[in-house]
């Protein structure tokens, strides 16, 4: 055999090994066709390749680079015919795009159910005609306290039940001119009204308030109160009742009923603690009372021409009971999967 003769055979092999894994149209097909050419004994390489030293012994050399590349190309056919086959024909189309497919609808927040709460509260006193004021979360003790009949001395002022701010050089002394604190209540607020506007009065406060409270399932640092005011002539307790009696049913269901138990705040006398009786519990919500005469006096309202009622309600406490939370904690651990069934 000449070395063109072996070349040509070779070629030859090369075509027909391209034409049989072309035609194969599953894997056991293109294995058989393997084997057929390239099978390590009997395939028909090896037939071509055991007849190498005819071709004299100086095309040696040329003959055997030529059977290598002959060689190296069938198993390369043969590896993309079976990616080909493996990949179920694919492998020519882009499969990274595929128009008809869905769009994936991207992720958008949503409000807060604290803030979902606010404003629900806000519509419903909005109603009754009570409108929303605002105050400021770092007060000054004369709106927190003095203004609100708390005297020097009283425990609710006490460095432990507040969140005194260092001021200046005076790091958290609450008696010095000019300290600042975490407003503790939004009965602050009340004040701030009177001061800036004559009676009537008809408002509402929502807004944050903080004690140094250890954060358990009903305590945290940082609550929401709902504040409302109210004072005109012949303003009565009985007013009091109406308003939050309506503003419970509306919030909480038509069953709900209202109670009030003697209680004491500086700010307020007569005053009370507020319970709804709601799903057969009474759960107290709050504290409320007629507006102190010594309060109208510190706003330079005059107690004789006017009479007014306050009242304070916890919101996270009419949230979680409105939704069956019973940690207050979830509402402020950013929890996605909490806050997302809201
Ligand atoms: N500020 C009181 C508290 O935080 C609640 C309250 C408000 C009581 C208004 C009476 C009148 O406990």
């Amino acid at each position: 055999m000449s070395l063109q003769e072996f070349v040509t055979a070779l070629d030859d092999l090369a075509d027909d090994a391209k034409r049989a894994f072309d035609a194969a149209s599953d894997p056991e097909t293109l294995e058989e066709a393997r084997v057929r050419f390239l099978g390590a004994k009997k395939g028909l390489l090896k037939t071509v390749q055991k007849r190498i030293g005819s071709v004299g012994k100086e095309n040696m050399p040329t003959a055997g680079q030529r059977l290598n590349q002959v060689k190296s190309l069938i198993e390369e056919t043969f590896q993309s015919t079976k990616d080909r086959l493996i990949d179920g024909g694919e492998s020519d189309s882009d499969p990274t795009f595929d128009p008809t497919l869905p769009g994936a609808a991207p992720e958008i927040g949503h409000v807060h159910p604290i803030t979902q709460t606010v404003s629900h509260l806000m519509e419903i006193m909005g109603r009754m005609g009570f409108e929303a004021a605002e105050g400021p979360e770092v007060e000054d003790p004369h709106h927190n306290f003095v203004a609100l009949n708390i005297p020097e001395d009283h425990p609710a002022r006490d460095p432990l039940d507040n969140f005194y701010l260092a001021v200046g050089e005076n790091q958290s002394d609450r008696n010095v001119e000019g300290s600042r604190l975490l407003r503790s209540q939004t009965s602050t607020v009340q004040i701030r009204v009177m001061e800036n506007s004559p009676p009537p009065i008809r408002v509402i406060s929502l807004g944050r308030v903080y004690r140094p409270d250890a954060p358990d399932a009903t305590h945290f640092p940082m609550f929401h109160q709902m504040e409302g005011l109210m004072v005109d002539k012949h303003v009565t307790m009985a007013n009091l009742k109406t308003v939050l009696r309506i503003f419970a049913t509306n919030y909480l269901g038509d069953d709900v009923e209202i109670r009030f138990r003697p209680s004491f705040f500086p700010f307020t006398e007569p005053s009370v603690e507020v319970d709804f009786l709601w799903d057969g519990t009474w759960v107290e919500f709050g504290g409320a009372g007629m507006v102190d005469p010594d309060v109208f006096r510190a706003v330079g309202y005059d107690p004789e021409e006017v009479s007014g009622f306050a009242f304070g309600l916890g919101v996270e406490r009419l949230c979680m009971r409105r939704h069956g939370i019973t940690d207050i904690r979830d509402l402020y651990s950013g929890d996605l999967r909490f806050l997302r069934q809201f």
